[in-house]
């Protein structure tokens, strides 16, 4: 196997499929862009949702990218030495161009040749097959017919081996993934790729988009199928490089070393330091990465800028727990930046800001921590008072769940005053607070990666007028800072220094619609980012030079590099209304807008 490192590795897989004829596209921002049923991009597919359901991709049907994914399920479980919140995702997607034996072909030849994994060591699953769709011998003669023998094909369920859809309907079909044996023996009779017991790595997924699952529960074949790939950069080369964790590679020892250095303590040497240390790394690089992208999110107690916040929040603790009693995280988040800047150039554009956010909460988190412990002086008499010398998990989880107060420093402080803490009681307390976001969390994924309604889309339409109209009524120095839209509203952020009047606001309204009486045409053009740039079209220009975007005109009012849908016709929109105009953060307001049949 070749000992690649991360840089090495996504060069070498986009040269690969670029070989094949694939188009390079540009991996999407972190937030995903008007959907509001999830948080952050969760897969490299995820951006190509609208594509994979049918939608004409500017850059063809034949493509690869990197894309920068979090998943943050269940952030105070990270810390083992697997789990990360932030990682990379390599794809390569047919749009209807090839299927399964082209697929497999290429991902055989990339890991055997071009990663130089010994074909005895690897591994496959296939779909066993259900009433929805049959045993998938297909992929099977395939992986036969390039030498995987059959003992190392297993057939496996739906649980293991079917993808998506994503939410509750939308594109799915069985996948084959591929895994490294370890050479490990198998853990009893059952052991198989998937297995748990470390003797399997799985290093790649193909998944065959050829179904799409309907609003009954049913399974349609699709006319177009399409081909969705995704291999973790981190853990490939960790395997690649032969370590067992993915701590252990380059994209994470330079981290290491710097936390190292600032607390004075080695990683390896105390199971407990380590996994404070490895908390300390994801969440900085986690956090970088939020700040850092092209629609980067500041800490706040809403969506993306609460993960942000208690991803940093929860890296200070650790500091804290290792030691460290001055502002560190800048530091550390230096040499994330460092590794990173080249792949994701825009970081070191929003490097002022990933700095400045990072320092204000910092600041702020230690502020809360003082006020806790002031908190908890407060309630000394009164605990004194009372004959038992255990402060409750009730009374712990408050203080952890107002005042971010961690269980740690409540046994500190208790300690110093003759008390225990019933840290049972905590976890109970705090088990159950999980159990409940977390059902939150799951809530929100059921609703769909890409809800294209009628509403979201007719709203999708109108941020588009909206923006123009800004720009027309307060001047051609507006730009959007970020958009959201559910069923209901749309949110639109821009910079302006000053609340709008309500004149203004009258303003932007009739502008607005204005435009949707006119009933205005809306047409796509694709076309190279420059010649977008040229027409003027309004974009957050992170597409790469070269690259092909889709450029969405209504009428002669407006043009947009945007990724669709919108309406066909502005006349159907019904009738836009400003219902909020406020302040987001220092120099961006913040608009909520709706549309009224
Ligand atoms: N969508 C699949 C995954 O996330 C393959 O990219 O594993």
């Amino acid at each position: 196997m070749k000992a690649l490192t991360a840089n090495e590795l996504r060069k070498l897989y986009i040269d690969f499929f670029v070989s094949k004829g694939h188009r390079q596209i540009s991996g999407a921002s972190l937030i995903p862009e008007n959907d509001p049923t999830v948080l952050f991009t969760t897969a490299g597919m995820h951006p190509l949702v609208p594509y994979i359901l049918g939608a004409e991709h500017p850059a063809g049907d034949r493509l690869v990218d990197y894309q920068k994914c979090i998943r943050t399920g269940d952030i105070d479980s990270v810390g083992d030495p697997h789990h990360l919140t932030f990682f990379e995702m390599l794809g390569n997607w047919s749009l209807g161009a090839y299927f399964k034996k082209e697929a497999i072909e290429y991902s055989y030849e990339f890991l055997t040749k071009h990663l130089g994994i010994d074909p005895e060591r690897l591994s496959v699953t296939v779909f066993a097959g259900d009433e929805n769709a049959p045993r998938d011998e297909e992929a099977a003669s395939v992986w036969k017919s390039l030498g995987i023998s059959e003992d190392r094909i297993f057939y496996m369920p739906k649980e293991d081996n079917w993808w998506g859809p994503a939410g509750e309907t939308g594109p799915c079909g069985p996948d084959s993934e591929m895994f490294i044996d370890t050479g490990r023996p198998a853990c009893g009779p059952d052991c198989h790729p998937g297995c748990s017991c470390g003797k399997y790595f799985e290093i790649w997924n193909d998944v065959f988009m050829g179904y799409r699952k309907d609003e009954n529960g049913a399974y349609n074949e699709m006319s177009r199928k399409c081909i969705d790939t995704g291999m973790g950069i981190e853990r490939t080369i960790a395997i690649l490089q032969g370590k067992k964790s993915v701590y252990e590679t380059e994209v994470f020892t330079p981290i290491i070393a710097k936390v190292e250095e600032l607390t004075g303590r080695k990683y390896g040497a105390d199971e407990e330091d380590d996994m404070s240390i490895r908390i300390i790394s994801d969440h900085i690089r986690t956090s970088v990465f939020i700040l850092g992208d092209q629609r980067g999110v500041a800490p706040s107690n809403v969506g993306q800028g609460y993960i942000l916040r208690r991803l940093i929040r929860r890296a200070v603790r650790h500091g804290r727990k290792l030691g460290i009693e001055h502002a560190f995280l800048s530091d550390v988040a230096t040499v994330v930046l460092s590794l990173y800047q080249d792949a994701y150039p825009e970081l070191k554009e929003h490097e002022a800001f990933i700095f400045d956010e990072l320092k204000k909460e910092e600041a702020k988190f230690s502020d809360t921590l003082v006020k806790g412990e002031r908190e908890f002086e407060k309630m000394l008499p009164n605990l004194m008072k009372g004959t038992s010398r255990t402060i409750s998990g009730r009374l712990a989880f408050k203080l952890y769940d107002t005042y971010g107060f961690p269980i740690e420093l409540t046994e500190e402080l208790a300690k110093e005053h003759g008390f225990t803490v019933d840290v049972k009681g905590f976890e109970e307390a705090f088990q159950k607070h999980q159990e409940i976001s977390r059902a939150g969390a799951e809530q929100q994924f059921k609703g769909g990666l890409a809800d294209h309604s009628e509403a979201t889309t007719a709203l999708h339409t109108a941020t588009h007028l909206l923006h123009k109209a800004l720009s027309v009524v307060l001047g051609g120095y507006v730009k959007q800072l970020g958009s959201n839209i559910t069923a209901e509203r749309l949110r639109f952020d821009f910079n302006c220094p000053r609340p709008m009047t309500k004149e203004e606001i009258r303003q932007v309204e009739d502008l607005v619609n204005e435009q949707i009486q006119k009933d205005l045409p809306v047409t796509i053009d694709v076309m190279s980012v420059d010649e977008a740039r040229a027409l003027g079209a309004a974009a957050q220009f992170d597409a790469k030079y070269g690259e092909k975007v889709k450029v969405y005109s209504i009428g002669d009012f407006s043009k947009e590099v945007c990724g669709g849908p919108h309406v066909e016709h502005t006349g159907t929109m019904g009738h836009f209304r400003i219902v909020k105009e406020q302040s987001s953060s220092a120099g961006v307001r913040r608009i909520k807008a709706v549309l009224e049949k």
